[in-house]
């Protein structure tokens, strides 16, 4: 087990498992009515695991567009939608990416590396790397055009949304006129999909598996460039890979919050809490919760079991989970065997929004 400093997201800093929080305006947002967050691991499963009681339905102040899409529904109308999605996003369909993910990390991390090496030997991991890499794969998962995908940067802001709706019609026709071994394809022919349900799903999927994923394989990686002694022990073989990228996704969990509204007046570690009200379940906290991981500040490379919630937990568990872990394997397994050593070319910018963990440049040593 490897010492770590404090992480600077458990947020809130609240001084209970269930606190009232304030929601002051800031920017681009008026001031909210507060919430209840919740830190403990036991309550964070209690709300994701009970759809009936804490409701992902959009509440007062969030987007009305949110109201179609599957993330935002409640059985039984998620239950339908989501098995049709669960179906075409089958392990086999994902597995077949392996190939094509490993081939895109080798080209980017050479290239990357060249670079570096030409021109002061430093590389930044994220922007040249990790953030391409994840991109571009899920543009295969999804069947884009290699002709649009320059327009996949643009889909990670917050109006992500809006901007990929459009796209995603063009891309339907496109995948309806030329079938290929994708998931728009696969939904597009699926004659039990209404077109508005595929309209809501393919956006969806787009916007959904490009920020998280993006801030997993860079935060996955920041972290090790931290601990130079865990990336020696992956990198010889004394740790495995599988149970350290839970590990990692424990400690940088890419959306910091999961946000329901108590559909019923219910009670959560002695709190009444009323109907309407919002309920925000901080990640960070419930990963460092002391009865559930043992010396939680610490990165344990070897950690079972980990049940951490960066992929959630309950009906809305990531839908992406299988080809999330697939890309961070493939990428790290690249990354461990071009790189003798992970080591920081100079402070990490800071990360996080509040919302999201991002970790918009990594520059590292070419070695
Ligand atoms: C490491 C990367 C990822 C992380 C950390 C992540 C995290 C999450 C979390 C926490 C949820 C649950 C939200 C809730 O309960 O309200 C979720 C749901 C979802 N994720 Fe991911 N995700 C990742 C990658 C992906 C990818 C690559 C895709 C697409 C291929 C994807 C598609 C989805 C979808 C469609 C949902 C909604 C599922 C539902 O509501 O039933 N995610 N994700």
């Amino acid at each position: 087990m490897i010492p770590t400093p404090p992480p600077p997201h458990r947020l809130p800093h609240a001084p209970a498992p269930v606190s009232r929080q304030d929601e002051p305006g800031t920017a681009d947002r008026p001031p909210g009515p507060g919430f209840w967050a919740v830190t403990r691991h036991a309550d964070a499963l209690r709300v994701l695991q009970d759809p009936a009681t804490y409701s992902s339905l959009p509440g007062p102040g969030e987007l009305p567009l949110l109201t179609r899409l599957l993330s935002h529904q409640d059985p039984p109308q998620h239950t339908r939608l989501r098995d049709h999605a669960a179906r075409a996003l089958t392990p086999g369909r994902v597995e077949r990416f392996t190939a094509t993910a490993r081939e895109r990390a080798r080209t980017l991390l050479t290239r990357a590396l060249d670079t570096a090496r030409a021109t002061g030997g430093v590389l930044d991991l994220a922007t040249a790397v990790s953030h391409p890499y994840t991109s571009l794969n899920l543009a295969d998962l999804l069947g884009i055009p290699h002709a649009d995908r320059r327009r996949l940067p643009g889909w990670t802001g917050p109006h992500a949304l809006e901007d990929t709706t459009g796209y995603a019609r063009h891309l339907i026709v496109h995948r309806r006129r030329y079938p290929d071994d994708d998931l728009t394809t696969v939904l597009a022919h699926n004659a039990r999909l209404t077109s508005d349900e595929l309209e809501m799903l393919v956006p969806l999927l787009l916007t959904t598996g490009l920020a998280p994923m993006h801030d997993a394989a860079a935060g996955g990686l920041a972290l090790l460039a931290e601990h130079p002694e865990a990336y020696g022990k992956l990198r010889d073989g004394t740790a495995e890979l599988a149970p350290a990228i839970e590990e990692l996704l424990r400690l940088h969990p890419p959306l910091l919050t999961v946000r329901r509204t108590a559909a019923t007046d219910t009670e959560l570690s002695g709190h009444r809490i009323r109907r309407g009200d919002k309920v925000v379940v901080c990640l960070p906290a419930a990963h460092h919760d002391e009865q559930v991981f043992t010396a939680p500040d610490r990165l344990d490379l070897a950690r079972t079991p980990n049940p951490h919630l960066s992929l959630g937990a309950g009906p809305h568990l990531c839908l992406g989970a299988d080809f999330a872990r697939l890309q961070l394997r493939v990428l790290y397994e690249e990354v461990l065997r071009a790189l003798p050593e992970l080591r920081l070319a100079g402070p990490l910018p800071p990360t996080g929004s509040g919302v999201t963990n991002g970790v918009g440049s990594l520059p590292v040593r070419a070695g």
